[in-house]
Order: C-alpha cells, then structure tokens, then sequence
C-alpha cells in the first residue's frame, strides 16, 4: 500500500545527526558553542551585510526588534493581517498599537499604498513579511519608510535565500529576522536568527539575547566579568539545534535545487488547470529569486477550500492552509479590524491551500499529488 503524502517531512540527509552527536559527546551544551558560531559565520556571508545573531526563535527574534526599536504605549505599528500572530504579538507585547494593512493581490506582501494611507504621526514601525520568500516591492516599501523616519522590519521567516534584485531578503530593513521551525526550508527543528543591518542596534541586541547581560563583552575579553546592564532575556539558540541547522545550511544548494524542481513541476503542471478553475497560483515577480519555499493554491472560496483538502486527504495527500486574516481574530478586532477592511487578506486567507513541498518529497509522491488535485476539476464538474 502506498503511504500518504504528509505535507511536511523534516528528515535528515546531510550531517545533522552527526553534529548533534558530536555536541551531545561533547558534554558541553551551553548556547553560542562551535556550531551556533559555524551557524552565524554562514549566514553573515550568505546575506552579504547584515551582524547575525542567532536565536531561539523567529518569534524571539521578532521580539527582540520590538524592543530594540523602542515601540510602546502610544505607538503605531503597520502590519499586515495576512500573516502569522508572532510577527504583531511581538509588537502588541510591548503595548504599541498594531494597525492592519492589505496585503497586494499578487505577492500577498504589503500593498505599498494602503501602508502610505495608514501612515500616521504615532507610526513608529512598519513590519513586512515577505510571502513565500516572494516580493516585488520592498524597495519602494524601503524608501517609504525612510522618507517618512519610520523603522522598516522584515519578518523574512519564508525568505532566507531569496533575493530582490540581487539583494538578499532580510536586509531592506533596520532588523530581519530568520526562521528554522521544522516547516521551513533549512530546519533546525525550531531556532531562528535576527539580522541588524543598522550597526547602532548591534550591542542593545546582544545584551537583550543575553539575559539583560553583558556577557558577550565579556566573552570577547572586553570587560573582566559580566553582570546585568539593561533588561533582556534568553533568546540565544540552544546548541543542539544550532549542530542541526549547521547540518541542513550545509545542504543548502543540495535543498534548494530539489525545492525549485518540486516547485516547478507543480507550476508547469497545474497552472492551466488553474486558470481554467479561477484558482491563483504563486507569482514570482520580475528581480526575485525566491527560495521555493512552498507552493499553494488559492481557490475562490472557503467552502471550495475546505472541499478541496477533504478530496486531497481522501487521497492520502495532506495539504493546509493558513492564515486565519487577523484583523478579524479575537486579539486583532479591538484593535480595529472588521470585516471588509482588509479584503484581499480575506480573500487570501479563505482560499489559500499548501501543497506537501518538502525535501524528501519524491517525484513519484509529487505524480500522485498533481493526479490528486487535477482530478478535482472532474468531482467539481461532476456534482
Ligand atoms: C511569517 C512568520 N513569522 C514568524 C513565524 C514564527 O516563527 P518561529 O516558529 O520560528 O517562531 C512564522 C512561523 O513559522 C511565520 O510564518
């Protein structure tokens, strides 16, 4: 019997086991060792720019912008609504106000000019997500911004390894932030990392990642013993993770190719019959290289969504959808929201299905996919 296709399978293939061997062995566990270093090192060259910290979280990372921003009580922060709680909670925790922006109904990035329409006196941040690692218009969004004195962050959790033109994702903003939850490209079963691209943030940020301390000083033989300096907490990477993600970063070009390919099979396969059905399929702008990190469709209603993951998985394929528009959630409807006042992130979000892209996915089990969802047309057509 043929096994179900998961939507996401984080199994090992480089040198990860060997390295949280090796850290395990090594009878030293303690945050920012060898491996979270090897970690650092390489994505400060693979972005080409940004100081690099690594952390235990997206999540914490986006925290740490929050703070290091110095967004409070009376402060606006522009966000989109199409996106995952973390990337406003962060915001929200400290007491600054999130005001929800559209997002564009091609890249689901922010709509530049809905951002420019909630501009305010009060504005103090402007937090983008880059979509599937997909934009078209960060640059303008950049120029916004800075215009105007606001701070531009990137929630870049979709996008390490993508570009605009030419240009690593992550590195628009003040601070960028990475992801390496189990569903991401380049795993280490959680962690993250936040990129500074503003060197006056680089020593507050260290600090903060350090419980408030000023250990990395102290590490780099800079003052002779540490001790509390500011507020903080522990946002550093455990280690074993970090031997993990050392392990897939290493496999980067081996994971991209196959992600592009599997990418790209589905959208040579299915994007007539998606036309032909009224369904969207990802858009990757002119000047972006993005990193495949999934591939989804968008069908023209909830009800058309929810049937058509009922059909997959009674084909022993497991798709998903997220996000929930959260300008209509419990947290985000007292700070605004309503119905209609985002709709393309409404539309988005009633619609949008993932299809299993992993980098163990066969090209056998991706045949079985694109069977699945073409046969859709046929059970639509013949209801
Ligand atoms: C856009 C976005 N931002 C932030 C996060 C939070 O990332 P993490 O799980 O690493 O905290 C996620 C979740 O994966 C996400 O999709």
């Amino acid at each position: 019997m043929l096994r179900d296709i998961p939507f996401n399978d984080a199994r090992t293939f480089g040198n990860e086991e060997r390295y949280v061997g090796e850290v395990m062995r090594s009878g030293n566990l303690a945050a920012d060792g060898p491996f979270s270093e090897r970690c650092r090192a390489l994505l400060q060259e693979l972005l080409d720019g940004p100081h690099v910290l690594m952390t235990s979280s997206c999540t914490h990372a986006l925290e740490m912008c929050a703070h290091l921003v110095e967004v409070g009580p009376g402060d606006e922060v522009i966000v989109p609504s199409f996106t995952f709680a973390s990337t406003i909670n962060a915001f929200a925790l400290r007491g600054a106000r999130p005001v929800f922006a559209d997002v564009r109904p091609d890249t689901f990035n922010l709509d530049v000019s809905d951002v420019r329409r909630k501009l305010s006196p009060r504005t103090k941040a402007v937090v983008t997500v880059h979509y599937g690692g997909a934009t078209g218009s960060v640059d303008k969004l950049a120029a916004l911004c800075a215009t105007r004195g606001v701070r531009l962050i990137e929630d870049n959790a979709h996008g390490l390894l993508g570009t605009y033109r030419g240009r690593a994702l992550g590195t628009f903003g003040s601070l960028g932030t990475l992801s390496f939850h189990w569903t991401k490209g380049l795993t280490g079963g959680g962690g993250g990392a936040l990129l500074i691209n503003d060197e006056s943030l680089l020593a507050r940020a260290r600090v903060l990642r350090d419980r408030g301390t000023d250990r990395s000083d102290y590490t780099n033989g800079r003052v002779d013993a540490y001790t509390w300096v500011d507020v903080g907490s522990n946002h550093a990477m455990p280690e074993l993770i970090a031997a993990y993600l050392c392990g897939q970063l290493e496999q980067r070009h081996t994971i991209l190719a196959h992600r592009r390919r599997c990418w790209e099979r589905y959208d040579g396969a299915l994007s007539s019959w998606a036309a032909e059905l009224g369904v969207r399929v990802p858009h990757v702008p002119p000047g972006c290289r993005a990193p495949y990190l999934m591939y989804f469709l968008v069908l023209p209603t909830h009800v058309a969504r929810d049937r058509f993951i009922a059909h997959l998985a009674a084909r022993g394929v497991e798709a998903a959808f997220h996000y929930p528009a959260l300008h209509l959630s419990k947290m985000g409807r007292p700070y605004g929201g309503g119905p209609g006042s985002c709709p393309v992130s409404e539309a988005v979000s009633a619609g949008l299905v993932r299809l299993p892209l992993h980098n163990t996915l066969s090209q056998e089990e991706q045949t079985r996919v694109i069977a699945a969802v073409r046969e859709f047309a046929w059970v639509a057509e013949a209801s």
